[in-house]
């Protein structure tokens, strides 16, 4: 595999390919430098390491208490079965749909923390890493390999690594940026061709009317998004709502923890220029990629794509420094003085802090910036209200209040920043479903004087 990208061999190549051949070894191998005790690290998304992770899992009788963080996984991590946990303890920095009954059964655990922190978290100390496990790209001509198609969430945790075993798999696209590891600096080889996992782009069940809605959402958010401007969004089907919706914007330029096939099109029809960016123009800045295999190609190589560790790409300070950066989330509830409930349904937790205020607060600081949360008025039928009088018992605030600026449901668009309280109930229940409007009415008369 060494050779694929190899032409002309200089005493520095021969020098690295010496070592590769020297790291060369099985995953079953590999994978016994893990103790028990040990923390693992393994690289998220769509882009882990399976042929590694399953060696690991196959050794569960020898491993007590091996604690294995990351952000959500795509695809299935045996390690999350019932009964593993005394073996293998997921920590969550973001809860994958995989992960969700384990961390609320208490079989595996939660950090809240900001996307732009967690990767800072191995860097300070709070979580010292042993082991990281990577699927990297074959090297180059230089030795280097790249994450890839994920580089945000484990490229500095695996420099701070004891010992980095890495999958080297040619069926990992070449993602640039600053997204490369030596092959000096990892311990073990294991070369194995492995299909990256996907994530199906549309949420299977969604009905007629839901897309409808989502739809309007986009149109909403679309009438806020000025030619010229930055976009980071989420993965979904607002998301791509909303990017169906800005086919005749011009010059549109990319800042985002998360890159996914929502994108391409605009990139093809020449929506997607980045010539107006204030920071990287002419690049699409990403962590990382949750999506299909179109995605995935077009990242192998791509110039036009730069990848970054996520305490770069989701740093305030750094987002802020894109004029007219607009950045899109959603969430799960929305009261009536604006707090912002996103990663957990009343005490269940869902999914994670992430990026949201890092992009929330990025986007208020830079110059012409829109911060925007969007989501349905409602969810089940019409029968629960998004929009509520107070968040559920349990429920987290991501974004406060004081975050939060313009709010966007299928009726419309609330900007709430600098607001009253008084203002924002009204502007929230304008925007609520008309099913829920009188007795969000009622409830802001009584308890907050309106
Ligand atoms: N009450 C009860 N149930 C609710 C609910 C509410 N207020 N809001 C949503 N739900 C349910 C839905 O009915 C749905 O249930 P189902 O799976 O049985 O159909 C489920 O929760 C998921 O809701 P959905 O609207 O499909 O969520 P989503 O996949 O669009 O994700 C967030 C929305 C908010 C959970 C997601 O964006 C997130 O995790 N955000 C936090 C971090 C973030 O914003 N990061 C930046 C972008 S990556």
């Amino acid at each position: 595999m060494i050779t694929e990208r190899i032409k002309n061999q200089s005493p520095i190549t021969s020098a690295w390919i010496k070592k590769y051949k020297e790291k060369l070894t099985t995953a079953e191998e590999a994978v016994k430098v893990i103790k028990s005790g040990d923390n693992i690290i393994v690289q998220p998304g769509c882009a882990a390491p399976f042929r590694v992770i399953n060696a690991m899992v196959d050794r569960k009788e020898e491993l007590y208490d091996v604690k294995i963080y990351h952000i959500l996984i795509v695809g299935k991590l045996r390690y999350l079965e019932p009964g593993m946990e005394k073996h293998f303890r997921h920590i969550a920095l973001f809860i994958g749909a995989n992960a969700r009954a384990a961390v609320n059964e208490g079989r595996a655990d939660f950090v809240p923390i900001f996307l732009s922190e967690s990767t800072l978290l191995f860097v300070k100390g709070n979580i010292k890493v042993d082991v990281a496990l990577i699927n990297v790209s074959p090297p180059d001509e230089h030795g280097f390999c790249s994450y890839g198609i994920d580089v945000g969430n484990i490229k500095t945790p695996a420099e701070k690594a004891k010992i980095v075993i890495a999958q080297v798999n040619n069926k990992m696209p070449r993602g640039l940026g600053n997204s490369f590891i030596h092959v000096n600096k990892i311990d073990y080889i294991v070369e194995h061709n492995e299909e990256l996992t996907e994530l199906p782009q549309i949420k299977e069940g969604i009905s007629k009317e839901q897309l409808l809605v989502f739809d309007k959402l986009g149109q909403f958010c679309a009438e806020l998004i000025e030619d010229g401007s930055t976009l980071q969004m989420g993965i979904g089907a607002i998301p791509d709502s909303v990017l169906k919706n800005l086919k005749t914007k011009k010059d549109l330029g990319v800042h985002t923890e998360m890159f996914s096939d929502g994108l391409l099109p605009l990139v093809e029809e020449g929506v997607i220029t980045g010539e107006k960016k204030t920071l990287h123009p002419g690049k699409i800045i990403a962590g990382f990629t949750l999506g299909t295999k179109k995605a995935f190609d077009f990242i192998d190589n791509n110039p036009l794509l730069e990848f970054h560790p996520q305490e770069y790409v989701n740093d305030p300070f750094i987002i802020a420094q894109n004029k007219k950066m607009v950045a899109i989330n959603a969430a799960i509830e929305v009261d009536l003085t604006g707090q912002v409930c996103s990663d957990s349904i009343g005490t269940d937790f869902f999914s994670g802090i992430g990026g949201q205020v890092d992009f929330i607060r990025g986007a208020a600081r830079s110059e012409g910036g829109k911060p925007i949360i969007t989501l349905p008025s409602t969810t089940k039928n019409d029968t629960i209200t998004k929009i509520v009088p107070t968040l559920k018992p349990g429920a987290g605030v991501v974004t406060s209040r004081g975050d939060v600026h313009y709010v966007v449901t299928e009726f419309g668009v609330a900007q709430l920043y600098g607001k009253t309280i008084h203002e924002r109930a009204k502007a929230l229940i304008s925007i609520a479903h008309p099913n829920f409007r009188d007795e969000l009415t009622e409830y802001a008369k009584k308890n907050l004087g309106l």
